[in-house]
């Protein structure tokens, strides 16, 4: 049975996929009705780098959102970190068509179409286009300028574009498990939705996502996203540092950096505790959590060093208002605020707390921001282009998404 009510949300990780499904209320909120997760074995860095690997992952956290929600899905919002992603703002205008000067949510569709012409080079794709602020007959700083009467409406945005490899390589892969794409949304404006209260994001803050193969850093202002950056580095650098320390394997460095490790030297055990095998010896040896330490500590610094760099890249040398707000997987890891209020140089610097009624697993995070960015914002053009609902799962799917890229770029 399908129902289609619904939202549905995924982000295909270098971890893991996952899979978010909600009910839309009335009040704004939504029901999380079911959630899939699975490891993501087909990605590195945040890249594809295994098409039916991914594909399977895909399908596992689908199939297991749709047994906890008890129907199918058919179409998803998917969530898009920044790697590979340029913001270009731009200003689109029209003239207001009704008789009677009231603007009308065509007049906006228009004005964000106006918006979208850019030139861009060969290889990059529009991806999103997130509206500022729209003004009419010159009156700045209006939120939603349907209903108003003027003239001239213009529409200050955000042009979103991507390499065209690397995102269809994704739209692929969602596609060939059966799910057609009613969105693309960047998942810092998703999270932000989680994450950030309306104050911070007025006042500037950096959120922060430290995954397994990328550190996003997006610059929130005003109220808007203003910048975003993304370094191919991430937890899987740490543990693939422990591994080769300690002489262990991968998956073994990955449960004890999680259980023991820390970010910082002095706040890791001296005693050694922790029974380890080294490769290719039977000999149990016990190391210290500051032995541990000493592998990642370095790693953690050579991220926290890329996050100020691209700081300083955006204009801000110190840090906005609001400071830094970290999330992603990594946060988790004991001593990371100790570190970077060191590294970052300020005591402004907090760790995001997820907190949604049922839900456990913050790794679920993204995919609840995009369904409750979808529910609150309703991102009008894209769901009106891309969402036209199919019949069932199955060949054809590719070439409506084909479709709506080439309409976006026309
Ligand atoms: N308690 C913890 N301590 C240290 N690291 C942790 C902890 N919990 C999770 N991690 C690390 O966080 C990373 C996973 O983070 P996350 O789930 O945000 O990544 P992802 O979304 O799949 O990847 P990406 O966003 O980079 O594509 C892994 O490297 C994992 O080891
Ligand atoms: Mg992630």
């Amino acid at each position: 049975m399908v129902k289609r009510n619904y939202i549905v949300g995924i982000d295909v990780g270098t971890a893991e996929v996952r899979v978010g499904l909600g009910e839309p209320r009335p009040d704004g909120t939504v029901n999380i009705v079911g959630l899939g997760l699975s490891p993501s074995d087909g990605v590195r860095k945040g890249v594809i780098v295994d098409l039916d690997k991914t594909v399977e992952s895909i399908v596992a956290a689908v199939e297991e959102a749709e047994r906890m929600a008890g129907f199918k899905i058919e179409s998803a919002y998917l969530g898009l970190k920044g790697l590979n992603m340029e913001l270009i703002n731009n200003r689109g205008v029209v003239a207001v068509t009704a008789e009677d000067r009231e603007i009308r949510e065509d007049d906006v569709e228009r004005v964000m179409h106006a918006a979208k012409v850019v030139a861009l080079p060969m290889d990059r794709e529009i991806v999103d286009i997130i509206p500022r602020e729209y003004l009419v007959d010159g009156f700045e700083g209006i939120r939603d300028p349907v209903g108003m009467l003027g003239v001239r409406l213009e529409v200050d945005a955000l042009v979103v574009s991507s390499l065209i490899t690397s995102l269809h390589n994704l739209l692929r892969c969602v596609n060939r498990a059966g799910i057609t794409i009613n969105g693309l949304i960047l998942q810092a404006m998703a999270n932000s939705e989680v994450y950030l209260s309306p104050d911070e994001r007025d006042l500037g803050v950096f959120l922060i996502d430290i995954g397994s193969g990328t550190t996003e850093i997006a610059l929130f202002q005003h109220g808007k996203l203003q910048k975003l950056a993304v370094a191919p580095i991430g937890g899987d650098h740490i543990t693939t540092d422990l591994a080769a320390g300690l002489r262990i394997n991968h998956h073994r460095a990955e449960e004890l950096k999680k259980e023991y490790g820390s970010a910082l030297q002095s706040l890791a055990e001296s005693e050694p505790q922790i029974e380890i095998k080294t490769v290719g010896s039977n000999e149990l040896r016990l190391v210290s959590e500051r032995e541990l330490t000493s592998f990642i500590e370095p790693r953690v610094q050579e991220i926290l060093q890329i996050i100020r760099e691209e700081m300083i890249k955006m204009g801000w040398p110190y840090l906005p208002p609001a400071g830094v707000v970290l999330h992603g997987g990594v946060s988790s890891m004991k001593g990371i605020v100790e570190i970077s209020r060191q590294l970052l140089e300020s005591d402004q610097i907090r760790v995001a707390e997820f907190e949604m009624v049922g839900i456990q697993n913050p790794a679920y995070s993204t995919v609840v921001g995009l369904l409750y960015y979808v529910q609150r914002y309703n991102p009008r053009m894209f769901i009106q282009e891309r969402g036209r609902p199919t019949k069932k799962r199955g060949p054809g799917l590719w070439q409506r998404i084909r479709d709506w890229m080439t309409d976006i770029v026309d």
